[in-house]
């Protein structure tokens, strides 16, 4: 079915073959996470090797005993990556949070590893303890408002520990109209090439309409910076997609009002030697 839309009103429009939405209202309900490791390939250029890159960035801070979380967990991809990367390591905990019930259900299914669990949450009100060595959230802060993310980043680096990381993806906004336009129209082309209709496509940006929050690449590295974290670098780019590596108190540098001190110890997790950052 493709809905048809006259002046004010609000009809389902097909996204992809079994993902309907209606305008400013694009949710992950149990159509999309049923659908969702099908559709998200169509709709994210490079997301595998997006996924594959989280995790072999993951081994500069993941060790025995680290705790891992990753917000917006869906169907459990990244943590289903990180558990059989990672999977000789001991006492490892992989912890996955996500407010759509339907994809924690999905990602039950997908992901069997005993090393990895999920939590019920919203991301915002998530108590992240024990303290993580590494959090990464894919394409999944762009849904928070602009004071949500600041919220949420500033606690995220304070929960973590010295010399953890935060590995984000972010669709981004383009610097300027003339770039946006520019990397708008060819992800539409990409989006093309996978077999999704004209009239998919624009369903799908019209239901993102005022839920999907962008920022450019600067504001991205800004926030990131402001929040606290020590040292911040882009590792993936793709027009209008992005990757971001962001450090907490980099072991060189030493954390503000002091100087790095040992990071409290734990049951199975040595202090770090020297330059884990
Ligand atoms: C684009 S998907 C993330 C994709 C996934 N990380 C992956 O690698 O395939 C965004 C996910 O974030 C979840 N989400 C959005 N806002 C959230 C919030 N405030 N708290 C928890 N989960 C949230 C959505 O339910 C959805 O499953």
């Amino acid at each position: 079915m493709t809905g048809k839309r006259t002046n004010g009103d609000k009809t389902l429009g097909n996204v992809d073959e079994t993902i309907s939405a209606v305008p400013g209202e694009w949710r992950f309900n149990e159509e999309v996470s049923q659908a969702f490791d099908s559709h998200v390939r169509k709709s994210v250029p490079f997301y595998d090797e997006i996924q594959r890159m989280v995790v072999e960035l993951s081994e500069y801070f993941v060790g025995d005993g680290s705790m891992v979380y990753d917000l917006g967990s869906s169907t459990g991809e990244t943590l289903y990556r990180l558990a059989d990367y990672h999977s000789g390591k001991e006492n490892l905990q992989l912890t996955g949070v996500e407010v759509s019930e339907a994809m924690i259900e999905e990602a039950r299914r997908k992901v069997q590893a005993p090393s990895v669990g999920f939590r019920h949450n919203n991301i915002l009100d998530v108590e992240l303890s024990p303290a993580p060595d590494l959090v990464t959230s894919v394409f999944t802060l762009q849904f928070l408002r602009l004071a949500e993310r600041r919220r949420l980043l500033r606690r995220l680096a304070e929960s973590l520990v010295e010399g953890g990381a935060l590995i984000l993806l972010e669709k981004t906004r383009g610097d300027s109209p003339a770039f946006e336009d520019m990397w708008t129209e060819l992800y539409w082309d990409f989006k093309r090439r996978q077999g999704l209709s004209p009239e998919e496509v624009l369903e799908k940006a019209s239901s993102l309409r005022g839920v999907l929050n962008p920022l450019t690449m600067e504001e991205n590295m800004a926030l990131l910076q402001q929040s606290g974290f020590s040292r911040v670098e882009p590792f993936f780019k793709w027009y209008n997609w992005a990757g971001f590596l962001a450090v907490k108190n980099h072991s060189l540098a030493a954390p503000a009002g002091g100087v790095a001190g040992p990071e409290p110890e734990r049951p199975g997790h040595p202090p770090a030697e020297g330059d884990r950052g």
